[in-house]
């Protein structure tokens, strides 16, 4: 994640880092669980956008579902196994090399954004005008208060309690989760916080 008014160093460091990650596993990330659980709450048809998608797990769900969608990632080398496996499958796909902290997307644009495991707060705002009227909101990504040491080391790119909620306070919230380490900690969602929330 590109720390704010990052110089383009700091980007091509980055792109590097994602671009080797991606280059030496062989493993493809589950989808998100704010996607798979809310399925219900998706519109059938519609354009989505799956922002600092990665492999696009996300993406690759959301177009087999029957939207549309776009998928935005810095790392060249993941869009590239995304786009390959998009075509194997034959699915409505377009997947674009892309930094979206210089390139956010426009005003009014999708029906469905999806973002998980990315944290860049300047860009909520973009993220939730992007949303047409209706719109959804799926977010999940790693917390602060977490169980495991799974996600980034740096708590810089880690949430604050209720976090999500003050970031996208313009939308109407849906679903959020944000166990934080309450109970058993041998069950639940731990690690992350969800959010579904709507454009009015
Ligand atoms: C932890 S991965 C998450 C990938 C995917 N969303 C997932 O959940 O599997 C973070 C992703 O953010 C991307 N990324 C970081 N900064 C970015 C930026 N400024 N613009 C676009 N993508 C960015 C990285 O290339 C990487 O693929």
């Amino acid at each position: 994640m590109i720390p704010p008014g990052g110089d383009a160093e700091d980007t091509e460091a980055l792109r590097c880092k994602w671009d080797s990650r991606y280059r030496a596993t062989d493993r493809f990330p589950d989808p998100a669980g704010v996607l798979l659980e809310n399925r219900h709450l998706l519109p059938t048809r519609g354009r989505a956008l799956d922002l600092a998608s990665g492999l696009g797990a996300n993406a690759l769900l959301l177009a087999r579902w029957g939207l549309s969608v776009s998928a935005w990632d810095l790392s060249p080398v993941a869009i590239a196994a995304l786009k390959t496996r998009a075509a194997a499958e034959g699915l409505a796909l377009e997947a674009e090399v892309r930094d979206v902290l210089c390139h956010p997307p426009a005003p009014a644009r999708f029906d469905v954004i999806l973002v998980s495991h990315f944290l860049a707060r300047d860009l909520a705002p973009a993220i939730s005008a992007a949303l047409l009227p209706g719109g959804l909101l799926f977010y999940q990504t790693f917390v602060r208060e977490s169980v495991t040491d799974q996600g980034p080391g740096n708590p810089a790119y880690r949430l604050n309690r209720n976090e999500l909620l003050r970031l996208f306070s313009d939308l109407v919230v849906r679903f959020y989760r944000e166990e934080g380490r309450v109970g058993d900690l041998d069950r639940g969602t731990r690690d992350v916080a969800q959010l579904v929330a709507q454009r009015p």
